[in-house]
C-alpha cells in the first residue's frame, strides 16, 4: 500500500475526571443500566467539570500529543480543531486553544465542524495543507463538550454522549513505507434533520424562541441514524480499501467512531473483520463525537494495540450527515 507524505508523529488524549454511570442517569431520567448497556454498549461517560470548556480539554490532549512527539509549541505551524461544541460562537475554539498554548502568531488556527466525522475531515484537511508545502507540522485536535448540548430530560439522547478530547501531531514522512495512505470523506446532505441542534442564526421556525423550546439541545432520530451509520461506515470503509488495493484481512486494527457498540458489531460483521481487530472504548466514554477517534487512537497506542508497520483503518459517521475514512500504515 503506497503512502503519502503525511505521518502521525505523536498522539494524546484527555478525559475529564467526573465519571457519570448509567445508574446515576437512571436517577435523572426513566432509563436503566440494562437498557443503556444492551442498546449502546455504554457503561459510563465523562463529564467536564464546571467551567471546564472544550478548549481546556483540547489543550490537555494537545500537550500530551506534543510530549509524545517530543515537540514544542514552536514546532507547530497549523492548528485544526474539530468540534461542534466550541466555547463561544465567536471566535473559534481554535483561537482560544492557540492563546492557551501560547502558539506563535504565525500559526494558522481554525475550527472545523463535521460533527462525529470531524476528526477525519481534519486529518484530510491537514494532509492537504501539509502536502501543499506551505505548512510543515499540524496539531490536529478533536474535542467536544457534549454535556453542554444535551437535554438532560431527554432519555433518548442524554444516555449516549460524553466529553473528552484527543489530538495528533502530523508532519511530513521521511519514510516512504509509513504514513497516511489516504482519506475519503463525504456528506449525505439530505439527512440534515435526522441529527441536529435546531437553534442557530437562522432557525427553522423564526417565530418561536429556539432556546425557550429547547432548540439549543441535540435532537436525533436514533433509529434512522443507526441504519445510515452502519451503511455509511461500511461503504466508506470498502471504498477506501478498494481505492488503495487493501484487503480487509490486511487491516491490523479498525478504529471506528465510538457511537454505539451495536453499530461497531454490525460493521465488523459486514466487513468480515473479527471484533478482536476493532478498538472499542465506547463502554467507558460514550459518544464523544469528534474526540472519539483520536481518543481511541491514543488509547490503542498506549495499550500497544498498534505496532510499527500495521495498517490501520479509521472510519466515522455523524451529523450532516457526514462520513469519512482514513488508512494509515503506522
Ligand atoms: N431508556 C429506556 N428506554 C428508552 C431510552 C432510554 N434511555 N431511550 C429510548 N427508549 C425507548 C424508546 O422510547 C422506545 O420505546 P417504544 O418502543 O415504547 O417507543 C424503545 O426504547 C426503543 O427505542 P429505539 O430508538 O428504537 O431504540 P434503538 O434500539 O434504536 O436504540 C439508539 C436507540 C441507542 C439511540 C440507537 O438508535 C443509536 O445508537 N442510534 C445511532 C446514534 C448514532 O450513531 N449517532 C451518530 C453520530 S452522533 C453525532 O454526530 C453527534
Amino acid at each position: 500500500m503506497p503512502v503519502g507524505s503525511s505521518i502521525i508523529l505523536g498522539t494524546g488524549s484527555y478525559a475529564p475526571e467526573r465519571v457519570l454511570t448509567n445508574g446515576e442517569l437512571a436517577q435523572i431520567v426513566d432509563t436503566s443500566d440494562e437498557w443503556i448497556l444492551t442498546r449502546s454498549g455504554i457503561r459510563e461517560r465523562r463529564i467536564a467539570a464546571p467551567g471546564e470548556a472544550t478548549s481546556d480539554m483540547a489543550v490537555q490532549a494537545a500537550l500530551r500529543a506534543l510530549a509524545d512527539a517530543g515537540l514544542g509549541v514552536s514546532d507547530i505551524d497549523l492548528l485544526i480543531l474539530a468540534t461542534f461544541t466550541p466555547d463561544l460562537r465567536l471566535p473559534s475554539a481554535a483561537s482560544i486553544v492557540h492563546n492557551k498554548l501560547g502558539l506563535p502568531q504565525t500559526v494558522a488556527s481554525f475550527d472545523l465542524n463535521a460533527a462525529c466525522s470531524g476528526f477525519i475531515y481534519a486529518l484530510d484537511t491537514a494532509d492537504a495543507m501539509l502536502s501543499s508545502g506551505r505548512y510543515s507540522r499540524a496539531l490536529v485536535i478533536g474535542a467536544e463538550k457534549m454535556s453542554s448540548v444535551i437535554d438532560w430530560s431527554d432519555r433518548t439522547t442524554c444516555v449516549l454522549f460524553g466529553d473528552g478530547a484527543g489530538a495528533v501531531i502530523m508532519g511530513k514522512s521521511e519514510d516512504s513505507n509509513r504514513g497516511l495512505a489516504g482519506t475519503k470523506v463525504g456528506t449525505l446532505g439530505n439527512g440534515v434533520d435526522l441529527l441536529c441542534i435546531p437553534s442557530g442564526t437562522d432557525t427553522i421556525s423564526p417565530s418561536r424562541d429556539p432556546v425557550a423550546s429547547g432548540g439549543q439541545f441535540i435532537r436525533m432520530k436514533g433509529r434512522e441514524v443507526f441504519k445510515l451509520a452502519v451503511r455509511g461506515m461500511e461503504e466508506s470503509s470498502r471504498n477506501i480499501l478498494e481505492q488503495h488495493g487493501v484487503l480487509a484481512s490486511h487491516i491490523a486494527l479498525v478504529i471506528p467512531h465510538q457511537a454505539n457498540l451495536r453499530i461497531i458489531e454490525a460493521l465488523a460483521q459486514y466487513l468480515e473483520i473479527p471484533m478482536e481487530r476493532f478498538f472499542v472504548n465506547v463502554d467507558r466514554y460514550g459518544n464523544t463525537s469528534a474526540a472519539s477517534i483520536p481518543m481511541a487512537m491514543d488509547e490503542a497506542r498506549r495499550a500497544r494495540r498498534i505496532k510499527s508497520g500495521d495498517v490501520i483503518l479509521l472510519v466515522a459517521f455523524g451529523a450532516g450527515l457526514t462520513y469519512g475514512s482514513a488508512l494509515i500504515r503506522w
